[in-house]
């Protein structure tokens, strides 16, 4: 596993959960981590900061370009380079949940905000912190997918919305890959598992058969400092590091 000594990683989406133990296990292993954070109320990156002097918290709601282009400039200020970007914000649920003829009918807003969070952030993440990531060692970008957005596996009815921006991600993801792999960077494409989602509180919302976030960031972690042997091939890999169909 790659050691974090003098890495730099930037991780959306931290407030809780998921992204969260990412930013811990990163932290652990000694990376300098820049946490994006959307909500005041939410005080687990402040205790995780408290506990790990490498992590730094940054204001990042990812669908404002100066919120991104604020946490590029502290991150140049701070550490000069990153060496990790780790997109994982996702706007999930939500009102309009998109069923088909429903009280709750399909709007243009709703559907232009998911997607301006769930996908084209992403694509937009990478081309404003291109600088930082042309200056770090390691050039690796990590991207949190699902399995709702593969053609072929995606079988489920409702969460429509949801399910075509992780598609869309997908895409943007393959087309930086295209641009980017020739010039040294590597991809980390992850579906996470249907996870236990984590309150305000800290406490779980458990679903039977639903994966524990700690686990699968752990997983993630893993598999973001660990180098492939193939990795001029873009792949879809879950948390028991299986390859999907996307
Ligand atoms: N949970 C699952 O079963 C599951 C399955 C497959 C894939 N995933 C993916 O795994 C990732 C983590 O999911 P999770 O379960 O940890 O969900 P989560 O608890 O909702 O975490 C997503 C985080 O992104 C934040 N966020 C929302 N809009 C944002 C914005 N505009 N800018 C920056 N951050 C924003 C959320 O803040 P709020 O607290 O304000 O919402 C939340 O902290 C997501 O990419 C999700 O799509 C999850």
């Amino acid at each position: 596993m790659i050691e974090g000594s003098g890495k730099t990683a930037l991780v959306t989406g931290a407030d809780r959960g998921f992204g969260l133990f990412i930013v811990r296990g990163l932290a652990q292993r000694g990376w300098c981590v820049f946490a994006g954070r959307v909500l005041k109320e939410y005080d687990h990156l402040d205790k995780l900061a408290s506990e790990y002097p490498n992590v730094h918290p940054v204001w990042l709601d990812v669908s404002r370009v100066e919120d991104i282009e604020k946490a590029r400039d502290e991150i140049e200020i701070t550490a000069g380079r990153l060496d990790l970007l780790v997109s994982n914000a996702a706007h999930m649920g939500g009102p309009a949940p998109s069923t088909l003829g429903g009280e709750d009918p399909i709007d243009y807003s709703a559907l232009e905000q998911d997607f301006m969070i769930n996908s084209m952030a992403g694509i937009l993440l990478v081309d404003r912190m291109l600088p930082l990531l042309e200056k770090g060692e390691m050039k690796r970008l990590h991207f949190t997918s699902s399995e709702i957005s593969s053609l072929r596996l995606m079988t489920r009815t409702g969460s429509v919305r949801y399910a075509m921006t992780k598609t869309a991600l997908n895409l943007g993801v393959r087309m930086l890959f295209n641009e980017l792999r020739p010039k040294g960077y590597t991809f980390r494409l992850y579906q996470p598992g249907g996870m236990n989602q984590v309150l305000p509180d800290g406490s779980y919302r458990r679903t039977t058969k639903a994966v524990d976030p700690v686990e699968s960031a752990a997983s993630a972690v893993e598999q973001m400092l660990t180098d492939r042997i193939d990795e001029d091939r873009l792949a879809l890999v879950d948390y028991h590091g299986r390859e999907l169909s996307f």
